[in-house]
């Protein structure tokens, strides 16, 4: 029986040798190559069984031009190795049908592996999938962690099926943007993407939110109306907070997903759905299960794919490249165009971040306001985080109005209009307030919260937004 033959194309030779290595120490036959050109030379003259690719080449970006390859080799796999390491590259090597894709570095026995899986699958059916290379989508994950690749491949396999996801992480990890991704990266992209918060829906109402309802079905329902899974249809419901869902409404939910139909409350008639369901939640569900607040047969529904966003702390590496990131935002968004140093950035990096990038994103907004200079420096981070972390005492020695006189002067606002300048000054007197009103509490947010006269859950996301806790004096 002749070596199954496969061709290597890695423009790093310290990379190409070592696959190498390893596919031959398996008894294939290889052949490596460094460029686009050489590439095309060979599969114009050999017979591969199976193409391993790097993304970006000597010559050009590899992975344009692979579209063609499968066009013209359909029946040979394709597996994309890369130093990429973007949600773009993973998408892309998806959309082109790639057999596998490998960020970099990868383990060179997943390598292999991956090579047998492709060759058995060539032998027992012939791929010749449709490739699509119109990948022109606006991706706006950042992070480059092995953590948040994970994160990647997993959205990169959902795009062309319609599996229930089940996106678990802590709030401020990304969760609606990974929900929001794979809607608008997938096959329904062309339909609407609906959010419901099941946290921000009074129980009574969250019947009528999701299925809709008819005219008459209760007091007040003075017209027929469509709720949210209707106009999901063709695209995806995304159930955020779903942790916080009543009971009696999990009960209707998990009908509805089991017959794929619904009614809305009042109603008779029975609606098929077309929708894709994509659920988050910052909670634990086994524990709320055990508890009994959570069904355990919606749990099974929903979490047909679970996809984990690690918090922030976790994957430090990622703080740079986010820092820099919403720095561009910011700037995009009319805020003084600024820069961060490396040192500025490990100064980040060594912070809590208990928000994760939502406190990140809001502090690095902060920093661009407050810098005198056009790069943000270790000193000011650091001078920032203290102002975060310090005792509300020691901050409220001033008056109200000589703080927001200050407030004025930091930022320079007096003459620049459109400036959000509601928002920002909110924000600002947002922080000490939740903090006084928590010590108030004694660390109890559910009295804090009342006290405010704001829901729970928005009092916990400003907490973790503005990384405030509570310990207990003494
Ligand atoms: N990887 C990322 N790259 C760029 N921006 C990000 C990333 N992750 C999160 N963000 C930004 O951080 C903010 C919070 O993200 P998001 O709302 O998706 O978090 P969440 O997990 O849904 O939070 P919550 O549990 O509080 O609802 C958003 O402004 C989002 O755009
Ligand atoms: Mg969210």
């Amino acid at each position: 029986m002749s070596k199954n033959k496969i061709l290597i194309v890695e423009d790093d030779s310290s990379i190409g040798v070592v696959v190498r290595a390893a596919l031959e120490a398996e008894g294939f036959e290889t052949r490596i190559c460094e460029s686009v050109a050489a590439r095309d030379e060979l599969l114009s003259q050999n017979e591969f069984d199976v193409m391993l690719t790097d993304v970006v080449l000597r010559d050009q970006d590899g992975i344009n031009s692979l579209g063609d390859v499968m066009e013209q080799h359909p029946d040979m796999p394709v597996i994309v190795m890369s130093a990429q390491n973007t949600l773009e590259t993973a998408v892309r090597a998806s959309e082109i049908d790639a057999f596998e894709y490998f960020p970099k570095p990868f383990d060179l026995d997943d390598l292999v592996t991956a090579v047998k899986q492709a060759i058995a699958r060539r032998e027992h059916a012939p791929a010749g999938g449709e490739s699509g290379r119109d990948f022109e989508a606006n991706l706006p994950m950042v992070g480059r962690s092995p953590a948040m690749q994970d994160v990647y491949r997993m959205v990169a396999r959902l795009l062309r099926n319609d599996l229930s996801v089940l996106i678990l992480g802590e709030s401020g990890t990304g969760k609606e943007l990974v929900a929001e991704a794979i809607h608008s990266l997938g096959q329904r992209k062309g339909g609407p993407f609906i959010a419901v918060n099941m946290a921000a829906i009074p129980a009574e109402l969250i019947e009528a939110e999701l299925f809709g309802h008819e005219k008459g079905a209760f007091t007040g329902a003075v017209g027929q109306s469509i709720g949210r899974f209707e106009q999901a249809q063709g695209g995806t419901l995304f159930l955020d907070e779903i942790g916080d869902m009543p009971y009696q409404a999990q009960t209707r939910l998990l009908r509805a997903l089991q017959s794929g139909t619904i009614s809305r409350v009042g109603g008779k008639a029975s609606i098929r759905l077309d929708v894709r369901i994509v659920a988050a939640t910052n909670q634990d569900l086994e524990k709320l299960i055990e508890e009994g607040k959570f069904r355990e047969d919606l749990y099974y529904r929903l979490n047909v794919v679970p996809i984990n966003i690690p918090p922030l702390r976790e994957r430090p590496e990622d703080i740079g490249l986010l820092a820099r990131h919403f720095l561009s935002l910011a700037s995009s968004e009319g805020l003084p165009n600024r820069q961060i140093d490396e040192d500025g950035i490990a100064a980040l990096a060594k912070l809590p971040w208990r928000g994760n990038v939502r406190e990140l994103k809001n502090q690095i907004y902060r920093l661009t306001l407050i810098a005198r200079e056009d790069v943000i420096s270790e000193q000011l981070v650091m001078q920032e985080s203290g102002s975060f972390d310090a005792e509300p005492e020691a901050a409220a020695v001033c008056s109200f109005d000589a703080a927001l006189e200050q407030f004025f002067r930091d930022n320079r606002l007096q003459s620049s209009p459109g400036n959000k300048l509601y928002q920002k000054a909110l924000a600002e007197f947002e922080k000490p307030l939740l903090r006084r009103v928590l010590k108030e509490a004694r660390g109890n947010q559910l009295k804090a919260s009342a006290m405010l006269g704001i829901n729970r859950n928005t009092l916990r996301k400003k907490l973790n937004e503005y990384g405030i806790s509570f310990s207990k004096p003494g």
